[in-house]
């Protein structure tokens, strides 16, 4: 049996503060809401609903996750948010029609207790928006120690032991790394000077390491990604993860894409399309922002389908992603994917999927279990890149020079196998003697 790692307990009660307080937050804060207040399953939460199996089949061990490894419970979590636009969770909940007046009725007072507090936003990264709530420091080093100062009042008023944070804001318009992203001294002397290629979400991601509180990237934007960021968490302590919640059509993706190949069937095209009416769909309707959403979705299936290895069956695909924003639609959005495959003797065959979905109730369990399981790894002692939650992301960070896994399934081995490590059990393979 492999050493367990020493991990402290959950006491006390855990922040969760999202940068964002829109869709998915405010989903995700009223089912946790929900589940607590009439002990209802939070459905499609991993940390929450799937079982573990442990040893060999026939020792017919198989807890629940969250009675095999130290999670906090949902009763513990107290929720905080920043955001240029809503007033507070239930406003939030209202504006974006994901649920039903039934649903959000039944937490209403509490989901109005969660206060936005004033965002460090720039509308030069989300032009759509028009933010009126947000904090008066203009440089971007004054803005950073506002938000510490926010997260420490957080923590003091609502009594936490611990923090974390998950970006719920919007995709931010496209760029690469710059040199002020290289080491966190360029960084911080670049906040200072107000520096173009700052954005505000990677204002977030400083703020929360300097206040040793792990941070997970829901959005496609770089933040926890660059250079400065991974040296700051692994120089604090701190874990870090990222990016974009593998929801709707990206999910299918990354469940059709592996059966195809572990039956060496070829692919020739995708061509995915989408209609979508939320704020994300008019954030993502600008060009500059559909580009950094458009490169996380298609770096999907070249790393599923290795074509260097494989040149016979994935060396000439043609991939295509395309979102188009369409108001009537609100929150339920809808995707085609046209999928253009071929099998013995090369002859094509068809697959056609219609996805309709709700981005929010795919999104909001993501958000619970990255929570809770970037509070366990930093309990555990884990710092930097938290590869082994990648199974929750759309284009995931890899923790070292290796390109990041994108199987679901090996996604959800890796999981599984990294919480059997840190409580001392061993790895199941599936062998024939497993
Ligand atoms: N819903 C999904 O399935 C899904 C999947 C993958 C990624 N995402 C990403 O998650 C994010 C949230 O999605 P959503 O549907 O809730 O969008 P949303 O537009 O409803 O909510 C985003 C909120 O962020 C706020 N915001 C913008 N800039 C901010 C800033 N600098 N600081 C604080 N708040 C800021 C906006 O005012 C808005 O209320 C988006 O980036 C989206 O691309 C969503």
């Amino acid at each position: 049996m492999p050493e367990p790692l020493d991990i402290a307990p959950a006491n006390g009660k855990l922040g969760v503060l999202t940068p964002g307080l829109g869709a998915v937050s405010s989903t995700f804060i009223a089912g946790v809401l929900q589940a607590r207040a009439t002990g209802k399953p939070p459905l499609g939460s991993v940390s929450q609903m799937a079982h573990i199996r442990l040893g060999k089949r026939e020792q017919g061990r198989s807890p629940l996750i969250r009675d095999f490894a130290p999670l906090a419970k949902l009763d513990d979590l107290v929720f905080g948010g920043w955001d240029p636009i809503s007033a507070n969770a239930l406003e939030a909940a209202r504006a974006c029609g994901v649920l039903e007046e039934k649903d959000i009725a039944a937490v209403s007072a509490e989901m109005e207790g969660i206060i936005a507090m004033d965002a460090v936003f720039d509308p030069i990264w989300v032009s759509r928006l028009d933010g009126t709530r947000v904090k008066s420091e203009t440089n971007k080093w004054d803005q950073a120690m506002a938000l510490m100062a926010d997260i420490e009042k957080f923590r003091v008023e609502n009594n936490c032991d611990r923090m974390v944070m998950v970006w719920c804001g919007s995709t931010e318009a496209y760029q690469q790394p710059s040199e002020v992203h290289e080491s966190i001294e360029a960084f911080e002397a670049g906040m200072k000077a107000n520096d173009d290629n700052i954005s505000p979400s990677q204002i977030y991601v400083y703020a929360a390491l300097q206040s040793g509180v792990p941070f997970a990237n829901g959005a496609p934007n770089l933040s926890t990604d660059l250079a400065c960021m991974i040296q700051l968490s692994e120089k604090l302590g701190v874990p870090i993860a990222g990016k974009d919640f593998k929801t709707g059509q990206t999910l299918m993706k990354t469940l059709i894409a592996p059966g195809l190949k572990a039956r060496m069937l070829g692919l020739r095209g995708w061509f995915s399309t989408n209609i979508l009416g939320n704020r994300d769909g008019e954030v993502l309707d600008a060009p500059e922002n559909f580009k950094t959403k458009e490169e996380s979705k298609l770096g999907v299936l070249h790393t599923i389908l290795q074509p260097d290895t494989y040149p016979d069956l994935y060396g000439n695909i043609d991939h295509v992603v395309r979102i188009n924003y369409y108001p009537p639609r609100g929150d339920n959005k809808e995707g085609w994917d046209a999928i253009d495959i071929f099998g013995w003797m090369g002859y094509p065959m068809q697959i056609k999927v219609d996805f309709l979905c709700r981005d929010s109730i795919l999104a909001a369990p993501i958000v619970l279990d990255l929570a809770l399981f970037m509070d366990l790894a930093s309990r555990a002692g884990q710092s930097g890149v938290q590869e082994w939650l990648s199974f929750y992301l759309k284009a995931p960070q890899a923790a070292g020079e290796l390109p990041p896994e994108q199987d679901l399934f090996i996604q959800q081995t890796k999981l599984k196998n990294t919480l059997r490590e840190w409580m001392g059990e061993e790895p199941v393979t599936h062998s024939e003697a497993g």
